[in-house]
């Protein structure tokens, strides 16, 4: 077993959520989607966070009938003032999933100043899940990736300005930062004597749009070539996200698929870098995330 790997899974269904709500943040596309249909299959309600309304309402339509119901609203993550006019309005919640996402854009800057991939896979959500914590009832879940294991993440440069920018070394920070954010909120749940709990999951290969968001061709072929050969369709690559979501396993659980190098197959307890487990870094990254979102730890 991998590194932290926790002893859980596999599951083979996704148990009721009658009464629950949830919030799935980019919900209109692939995982986010997939999560958000099972979701409201099995009775909770969920809400969409989508930064596009079209896109938004499109998958709601598509999400079609369902044993519970499905509202969109807006929520630009990338942007802190769009994350708290959200957290405003989204009312009471049982569950937030943090899955928006994008992978290898060229270097630009979030409307509040920060690298754009670090805005909007980790820093958005971060302040996300502070906001809505004391309105929270059940978890925060935290959608990494094997990239993690790549992440370039320096608290001295965040802003790329002392190396050359590289897209894929940025997106393997967000998803670095991800991982401490997901030990660090749950030590602090634990030392809060909260009740609450920070799960984690990765969905290894899965074919979705992501590989296109960078608008690099390239990555795109290489993307739909890769995902081609090994890659799960989004229901399945949902799984992971779906299980940390909905299972009774402990605060820090970290869920990814079983097989080939945890690309493909069914939700397990699967294990994390070396720099993904220092607590030092852990509390360090809470800390830069509290200066770049003017959001602090919630809980006293
Ligand atoms: N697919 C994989 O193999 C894979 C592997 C490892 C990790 N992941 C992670 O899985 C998660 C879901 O990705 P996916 O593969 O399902 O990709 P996807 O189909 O491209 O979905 C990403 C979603 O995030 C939304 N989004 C992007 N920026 C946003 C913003 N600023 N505000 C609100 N929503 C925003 C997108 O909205 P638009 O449609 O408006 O762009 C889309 O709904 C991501 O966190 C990704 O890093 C995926």
């Amino acid at each position: 077993m991998a590194r932290g790997a926790a002893k859980v899974g596999p599951w083979s269904d996704v148990p009721r959520q009658d009464g629950r709500r949830f919030v799935v943040t980019g919900a209109n596309s692939g995982v986010g989607l997939e999560t958000a249909r099972t979701l409201a299959q099995r009775g909770a309600h969920v809400v969409l966070a989508c930064r596009n309304a079209e896109k938004g309402a499109t998958a709601a339509r598509g999400i079609g009938r369902v044993d519970g119901s499905v509202e969109v609203l807006a929520l630009d993550v990338s942007d802190l003032s769009s994350v708290r006019r959200f957290a405003a309005e989204v009312g009471d919640v049982d569950v937030l999933v943090n899955n928006a996402g994008i992978l290898g854009v060229p270097f630009s800057r979030s409307v509040d100043g920060i690298e754009l991939q670090l805005a909007t896979n980790h820093v958005g959500h971060f302040a996300l899940a502070n906001l809505l914590l004391p309105r929270l009832t059940d978890r925060v879940v935290v959608v990494s990736s094997q990239s993690h294991r790549h992440g370039d993440l320096r608290l001295d440069d965040l802003d790329w300005e002392q190396r050359g920018y590289s897209p894929y070394g940025a997106y393997g920070a967000s998803k670095l930062a991800n991982m401490h954010f997901l030990a660090e909120l749950q030590r602090r749940l634990t030392a809060a004597g909260s009740t609450l709990r920070a799960t984690g999951a990765h969905p290894g290969s899965t074919a979705t749009a992501i590989t296109s968001s960078s608008g690099d061709g390239l990555l795109a072929w290489v993307g739909s070539w890769g995902h081609g050969l090994v890659g799960m369709k989004p229901l399945q690559g949902a799984m992971s996200t779906l299980y940390a979501a909905t299972m009774d396993v402990p605060g820090n659980t970290y869920l990814g698929p079983h097989r080939l190098r945890e690309m493909n197959g069914w939700p397990v307890g699967v294990g994390r870098s070396r720099a993904a487990i220092d607590p030092e870094l852990a509390k360090a990254v809470w800390v830069a995330s509290e200066e770049l979102s003017g959001v602090s730890w919630p809980l006293g």
